[in-house]
């Protein structure tokens, strides 16, 4: 379709870049964002389609310093609102590999895991397992004895995982949480809802009370305090204040039956700006909002304070990180539509074709250029719902130009696929000029590393 002169004028590249907000999780780009003097996006100093041109296309693009900033803004809204002990855990289904786990435990944060590979790969980035927290509606027997011989903190989900981990446990006293079901309804995609009470995760709260008692009678588990998530993507802070009532409330049960609690884990789930619409609020306000309904409700169920956990995915790294991809072929649908194809699609972005999440894009080598039509980005699988972006207001493009999805840091690479057996993208660190690998573009080799033809298929070549 072609705009028209009465078509309001779409944001292209440079009202984008208005759109950058002190807060990460507010801002529609990584806060380094800029137009350099050839009218290219430039990310940490790095321009977007000179990385394109050096490490393939499509990538992955970090941008170290928003990180940074999100960490820093997590802890201190926790130091400066909240008079007790707090750790901030960055949950790292977002996004987890090995530099990223080192870059949030370099800023002081712990990890929250949700798999023995997660755990794995946390540990070989050198974090401390005492800062890791290990989720999960049904670990395996293997992974409480991982989780147990490297030490971290379980949060227990169900009845399977503590009689395991009580078999498992007399010579370690392994630290455990419980994750329970808060019942708390919260306005977010349902397959992103986990607080409600017909959720697959965590204790219903009428059993709480007989896994205290379970405590009370299996000393050879560290009974640490209580966990809840109520899901993810979330704008109002009313339901995170709720929860604060719900686990200090249980808190005080624990304590009188004499259970050592001392930790509360409020969960994550700050959302973050994937289109202009989408007003979060922003990660001080969250931490403040949270902080103080903690404490206010603990000043008022008389207890002392404990240590204030949160694990915050998506709001640490969501929107800051792209993917930039390579425009291709072209397709008028007269009367209709007219695609343009990426070199990439469902397999480095899953959530448009799982949620139907919307996400805004615009042409990274002509940030000046203004509108002229409104296309559907469509990626390059065999499936017609592979599609990044049903309306996407652009520039006239060619194919060779370079296209820039947004807010991809989270849930973009961890949930990447091979689908079509494509190569997963590379990803990126920028930061001052400079571009380090974090994960390196999948080869061909990769792809059949793990294939076995038996014998008798094999034939001569
Ligand atoms: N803690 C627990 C126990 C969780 O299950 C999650 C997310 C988080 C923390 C982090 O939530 P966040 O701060 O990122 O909202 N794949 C979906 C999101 C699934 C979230 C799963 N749990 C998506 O792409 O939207």
């Amino acid at each position: 379709m072609v705009l028209t002169e009465t078509s309001p004028q779409p944001p292209m590249g440079q009202q984008f870049l208005k759109e950058v907000n002190p807060s990460p999780n507010q801002s529609l780009l990584p806060l380094t964002a800029t137009i350099n003097q050839q009218d290219h996006l430039e990310i940490g100093g790095c321009d977007v389609t000179t990385l394109l041109q050096q490490f393939g296309s499509p990538l992955y693009i970090m941008d170290e310093h928003s990180i940074r900033t999100a960490c820093r803004q997590y802890r201190e809204g926790f130091a400066n609102n909240y008079s007790g002990d707090s750790l901030v855990i960055y949950a790292s289904k977002a996004l987890n590999c090995l530099a990223i786990c080192a870059l949030v435990a370099q800023e002081g944060l712990g990890v929250d895991v949700a798999s023995g590979g997660e755990l794995y790969t946390t540990l070989q980035a050198g974090v401390d397992p005492e800062t890791i927290y290990f989720h999960g509606n049904n670990k395996s027997r293997g992974e409480l004895q991982e989780a147990i011989d490297c030490g971290c903190t379980i949060v227990a989900d169900n009845w399977l995982e503590l009689e395991t981990l009580a078999e498992l446990a007399p010579h370690s006293t392994p630290q455990v949480m419980l994750r329970i079901t808060p019942g708390i309804e919260c306005h977010t995609h349902e397959y992103i809802r986990t607080g409600h009470l017909d959720s697959k995760f965590g204790f219903d709260p009428n059993q709480v009370e007989t896994v205290l008692q379970f405590f009370q009678n299996t000393p050879a588990l560290d009974f640490v305090g209580f966990h809840a998530h109520i899901g993810s993507q979330i704008f109002e802070q009313q339901p995170h204040q709720d929860l604060a009532g719900v686990l200090v409330d249980w808190l005080k049960r624990a304590r009188e039956l004499g259970l050592a609690a001392r930790e509360l884990n409020v969960g994550g789930g700050l959302g973050i700006r994937y289109t202009e619409q989408d007003d979060p609020p922003s990660i001080s306000e969250w931490t403040a909002t949270v902080a103080q309904a903690v404490e206010t409700a603990c000043q008022k169920a008389e207890i002392p304070l404990p240590k204030l956990i949160c694990e915050p995915g998506r709001s640490l790294v969501g929107t800051t990180g792209i993917t930039a991809y390579t425009i291709g072929s072209r397709k008028q649908v007269p009367e209709t539509r007219t695609y343009i194809a990426v070199d990439g699609g469902m397999s480095d972005n899953a959530r448009p074709i799982t949620y139907e999440a919307v996400y805004r894009c615009f042409v990274a080598n002509q940030m000046s250029q203004t509108a002229s039509e409104t296309v559907t980005v469509a990626g390059k699988h065999c499936e017609s719902g592979d599609v990044l972006i049903q309306q996407a207001t652009l520039p006239a493009t060619q194919p060779g130009d370079t296209l820039v999805v947004m807010s991809t840091g989270g849930y973009g690479y961890s949930m990447a696929s091979n689908y079509n057996r494509l190569l997963r993208p590379a990803m990126v660190l920028v930061h001052d000029g400079k571009a380090d690998v974090m994960v390196n573009r999948e080869s061909y080799q990769n792809l059949i590393q793990n294939d076995h033809l038996p014998e008798r298929l094999q034939r001569d070549r």
